[in-house]
């Protein structure tokens, strides 16, 4: 279980602590778009570049792209985005708020179980999984929420319009003299700046298939629903992977990846326990899809798709065959053979990550009669990773402390702070996530030692101030994540 009960604990921590605030705050805000504060910039920072890692540097044949925002109109018309890119609405008529109607209804059965109405919940779990076998599935929806009289979360009314489906993309206007023939749109995915680089790709480079195209950037949805945080937002960034594979060998390479995504997860910290897996059942597959499924975290608002990882096929370089007029296919020398090659995908969104681990390594304990806020992240992850504390503000103290922290500079992220009691200044960085606070008194000044004290456990140790580096090194390097 998620230690946290509710995302208003993470979305407070998040606004004091610097980590997120609401975008234009001083104007009220815009629904849906948020900001990174200084600690959030690093946690972010610290996850992309995690699996960039991962994901390029770790495998000879997989290579990077970071293509434009922008895209040529036909792009999204060759992806299906424009004709299928849609959510189900459904307005309540006396508040005028608008609502994703498979989500209201996700939503009730979340709280049917948490009263412990586990028979009802499931029934209604039962309808909203065959929803579009009955009648479409914008009537089935309809039909769910007025027979099960599912009541507008904000108003408590039961006054709603018919079910509709809304496109989510963003259309904006290309040059000083637009018109309607000039829209663009906002990309809701990074995918399709691969797909349009595969050729580039295979024309500039020397991968052969297998092989993966990577890129991390912002993404656009006109969500309905975006009342979760970071959870669901307009603006957001994805980081995705897609691996292009011979037909035919793309079913073990959807299983390869599979496995690979959930071991990834588990290395940055996120307890096994939080995690599982959840394939999309045949008939609720994508349009682009022969295979899905998604990584689920249990978050504070219950069990909810992190990444997905989806067996594509031939469809979107087949797709761009067809709209630009260019040949994508591969040819493959060994085989003497051309192809067009299927594709794997790994897609995982990079806000909604950041939020998996806030809420992962979120802890409040009870410490000696007092209460203390920690974030046991992993400690690549934290956004300062060494605290140096002079005991007392004198020169002698501030002077040797100062080395210190220019030296653990070069490696790791790192504050110094002086200001208020040690006890303060460890409970300030808890709440950071700071795996490390190393603190110079006088005796130090004797013998070349300092304490540290570790985040998770509490312990203190006495270290030459000669093997800090070392010392910090191998224990983050050994950490094991705390299964409490
Ligand atoms: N290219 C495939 C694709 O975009 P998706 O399941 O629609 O697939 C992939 O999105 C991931 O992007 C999701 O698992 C989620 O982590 C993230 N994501 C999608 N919509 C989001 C939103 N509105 N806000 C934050 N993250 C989002």
């Amino acid at each position: 279980m998620s230690n946290v009960d509710s995302l208003d604990t993470i979305v407070s921590l998040a606004k004091a602590r610097g980590f997120i605030f609401q975008s234009s705050e001083i104007y009220g805000g815009l629904s849906a778009v948020y900001d990174y504060g200084p600690l959030g910039v690093e946690l972010k920072r610290n996850i992309r570049n995690a699996w960039w890692k991962e994901m390029t540097r770790r495998h000879e044949n997989i290579v990077g792209v970071d293509a434009a925002i922008f895209m040529h109109p036909k792009v999204w018309e060759a992806s299906g985005h424009v004709a299928g890119f849609n959510d189900p609405m459904i307005d309540d008529k006396q508040s005028k708020r608008r609502y994703r109607a498979d989500m209201l209804i996700e939503q009730y059965i979340f709280k049917l179980e948490k009263d412990g109405k586990t028979d009802k919940a499931q029934q209604i779990q039962q309808q909203l999984d065959t929803a579009g076998t009955r009648k479409s599935l914008t009537e089935d929806l309809y039909d769910i929420i007025i027979e099960n009289e599912i009541k507008s979360p904000d108003s408590g009314a039961f006054d709603w319009t018919q079910v509709r489906q809304f496109n989510l993309m963003f259309k904006t206007a290309f040059g000083a003299t637009a018109s309607e023939d000039d829209a663009v749109y906002l990309r809701p995915e990074t995918a399709q700046g691969i797909f349009v680089n595969y050729k580039n790709v295979l024309d500039s480079t020397r991968v052969k298939v297998p092989f993966g195209i990577a890129q991390t950037g912002k993404a656009f949805r006109n969500e309905v629903v975006a009342r979760q945080f970071v959870f669901r937002m307009r603006e957001f960034e994805q980081m995705e992977m897609q691996y292009f594979v011979e037909p035919g060998t793309d079913e073990k390479a959807y299983e390869m990846w599979l496995e690979k995504r959930l071991d990834w997860h588990k290395s940055m910290g996120i307890r096994s326990k939080n995690l599982r897996f959840s394939p999309h059942p045949p008939d609720k597959l994508a349009h682009y899809a022969r295979a899905a499924a998604d990584v689920q975290y249990q978050f504070p608002i219950g069990w909810q798709e992190v990444e997905g990882i989806h067996n594509r096929s031939d469809f979107d370089l087949t797709q761009h065959q067809e709209y630009s007029g260019k040949k994508m296919e591969y040819f493959d020398q060994a085989q003497n053979k051309r192809y067009i090659p299927y594709v794997i995908e790994t897609s995982i969104g990079l806000d909604r990550c950041t939020l998996m681990v806030l809420s992962d390594a979120y802890r409040k304990e009870e410490v000696d009669g007092d209460s203390r806020v920690v974030l046991k992240m992993h400690p690549k992850l934290a956004p300062i990773q060494v605290g140096v504390f002079p005991l007392v503000k004198k020169p002698e103290l501030q002077e040797l402390a100062t080395r210190i922290s220019s030296n653990l500079k070069e490696d790791y992220s790192v504050q110094f702070d002086e200001a208020g009691s040690i006890g303060k200044r460890y409970r300030r960085l808890d709440e950071a996530g700071t795996p490390f606070c190393v603190t110079i008194d006088f005796d130090g000044l004797e013998d070349d030692t300092v304490t540290v004290r570790h985040r998770d456990t509490m312990d203190q140790e006495r270290i030459s101030v000669g093997q800090l580096g070392r010392y910090i090194h191998d224990h983050m390097n050994s950490w094991q994540t705390p299964e409490d």
